[in-house]
């Protein structure tokens, strides 16, 4: 297992991320959009009163002052009837800052979500991701599975 570098912490999101570059982070994987902070707490406290079912962990560098999210990923835990009544783990919105790609940061993050994933009863985690990535999930414990459809609104 791959330990953090100096001064690096994993930890829950919390509601005052909206100030410590949590969505920032977000924006190297895709559009966040404008967001205000009122949605986003909105949002988060959505996300907290299910529970159980969201998990979005980040990674703080604690080095600079004032402290700065730089890496995220969440899991989302779908609850089902098939397997008698099981779970399966979504590992969602893997993001690490250009700035700091390549510290296995993104690798802490996968396994972290996996460990919960398991922890809470998922008997798979499973996620969607482009060619460009497959190599990085693969070093991460991953592999091929499926075929993703979609249909976007
Ligand atoms: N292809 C092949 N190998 C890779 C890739 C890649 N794209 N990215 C990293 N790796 C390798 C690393 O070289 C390292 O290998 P090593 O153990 O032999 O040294 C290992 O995977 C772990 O890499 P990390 O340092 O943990 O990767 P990093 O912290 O840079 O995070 C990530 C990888 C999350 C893909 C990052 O590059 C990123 O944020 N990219 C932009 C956003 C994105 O594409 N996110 C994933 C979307 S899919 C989803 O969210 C489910």
């Amino acid at each position: 297992q791959a330990a953090l570098p100096a001064g690096y912490q994993l930890r829950a999101l919390r509601q005052s991320d909206y100030d410590t570059g949590f969505l920032d982070c977000l924006r190297v994987l895709t559009t966040v959009g404008d967001i205000t902070k009122e949605q986003f707490e909105d949002q988060y406290s959505y996300m907290t009163r299910q529970e159980g079912g969201y998990f979005i962990l980040v990674v703080e560098d604690t080095n600079p002052s004032p402290p700065r999210v730089v890496g995220t990923g969440a899991l989302v835990v779908e609850r089902k009837f098939i397997h008698t009544l099981g779970s399966v783990g979504h590992i969602e919105d893997i993001a690490v800052a250009k700035d700091q790609q390549g510290k296995k940061l993104g690798l802490r993050i996968i396994q972290a979500l996996d460990f919960i994933a398991s922890k809470t009863g998922c008997y798979k985690t499973i996620l969607d991701c482009s060619e460009a990535n497959e190599g990085f999930y693969v070093k991460c414990g991953f592999r091929r599975a499926g075929l993703e459809m979609a249909h976007y609104h």
